[in-house]
């Protein structure tokens, strides 16, 4: 059974071709819920399944009502600033020593905005700052992926999470020093300011770049 269904793939992505690049990578790491559509055979059936299943982008105000100490602590770190970096007069000498245009509006830039912006291409994700100015910057999202189905299941819950909710069910994921999570999407020399020996020291940034992380669910600042 599972040969018949790695088969179909390819069938499956060529019927989808007006899709985006990043919409059909979402697709296929979320293929596995997918399995018994396909199995029953309507494939059209278990893509627009599939698409529902997707978690989407929501923004960090739709994560701060559950988790307002975390959110107050994101703030005062640099990638709630992130966005600003790529505004003409901004880091002027830093950025002509790597050869960009210090006068230059990098904030419409596809070349930069999918590092300092949140979800950018993905569906809910940042479009431009007049169509989704809620989406700036290097958000919740960023490092623990698009969060709808997860809150929506959060909300419902009440007082039963487990960890498993949170990867399986919602989707979302944990940065950590193994999965490289933070240097395959942003801390790689795709950025201007990334030459070739640089060392990404985790526990460094996880404490300078993130959050607090001492707050568990007692402290949650609300009846949840
Ligand atoms: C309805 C409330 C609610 C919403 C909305 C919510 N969360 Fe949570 N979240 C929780 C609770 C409760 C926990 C469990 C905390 C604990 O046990 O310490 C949690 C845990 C987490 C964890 C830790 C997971 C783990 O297994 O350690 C992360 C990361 C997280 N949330 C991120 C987010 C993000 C990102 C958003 C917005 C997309 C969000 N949350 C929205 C209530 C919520
Ligand atoms: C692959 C992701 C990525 C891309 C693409 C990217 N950046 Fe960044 N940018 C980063 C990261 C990560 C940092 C923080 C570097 C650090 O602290 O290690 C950063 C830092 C910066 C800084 C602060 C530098 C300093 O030393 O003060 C500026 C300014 C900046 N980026 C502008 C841009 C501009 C303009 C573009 C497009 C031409 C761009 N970035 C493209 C990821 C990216
Ligand atoms: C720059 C990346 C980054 C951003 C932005 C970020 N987190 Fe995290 N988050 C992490 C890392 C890294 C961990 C810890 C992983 C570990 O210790 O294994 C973590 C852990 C957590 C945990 C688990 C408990 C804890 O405190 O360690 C929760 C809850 C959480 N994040 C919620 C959020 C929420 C809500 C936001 C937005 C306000 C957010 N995070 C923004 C990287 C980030």
């Amino acid at each position: 059974m599972k040969k018949i269904i790695i088969s179909m793939i390819p069938l499956f992505f060529l019927c989808s071709a007006s899709m985006s690049m990043a919409e059909k990578s979402d697709i296929k790491k979320h293929w596995a819920s997918a399995e018994s559509s396909v199995i029953a055979g309507d494939e059209q059936s278990a893509l627009e399944q599939l698409k529902a299943k997707m978690p989407t982008y929501i923004g960090i105000d739709n994560c701060k009502v559950c988790h307002m100490p975390h959110f107050d602590s994101w703030v005062t770190t640099r990638m709630s600033k992130a966005f600003d970096l790529l505004k003409p007069g901004v880091r002027t000498k830093a950025k002509r020593e790597v050869g960009l245009d210090p006068n230059r509006d990098y904030t419409k830039a596809p070349e930069c905005i999918h590092c300092h912006t949140t979800g950018y291409g993905k569906p809910g994700g940042f479009v431009s700052v007049e169509k989704t100015p809620e989406m700036i910057d290097v958000q919740c999202e960023m490092c623990h992926g698009p969060g709808s189905l997860y809150a929506e299941m959060m909300l419902k819950k009440r007082g039963t999470y487990t960890r498993n909710d949170f990867m399986k069910v919602g989707g979302m994921t944990m940065p950590s020093a193994d999965n490289n999570v933070c240097t395959q999407q942003c801390h790689n020399q795709n950025s201007p300011f990334i030459s070739s020996g640089f060392e990404f020291k985790f526990e460094d940034r996880k404490a300078s770049g993130t959050h607090r992380h001492d707050i568990k669910y007692i402290d949650m600042p609300f009846d949840w």
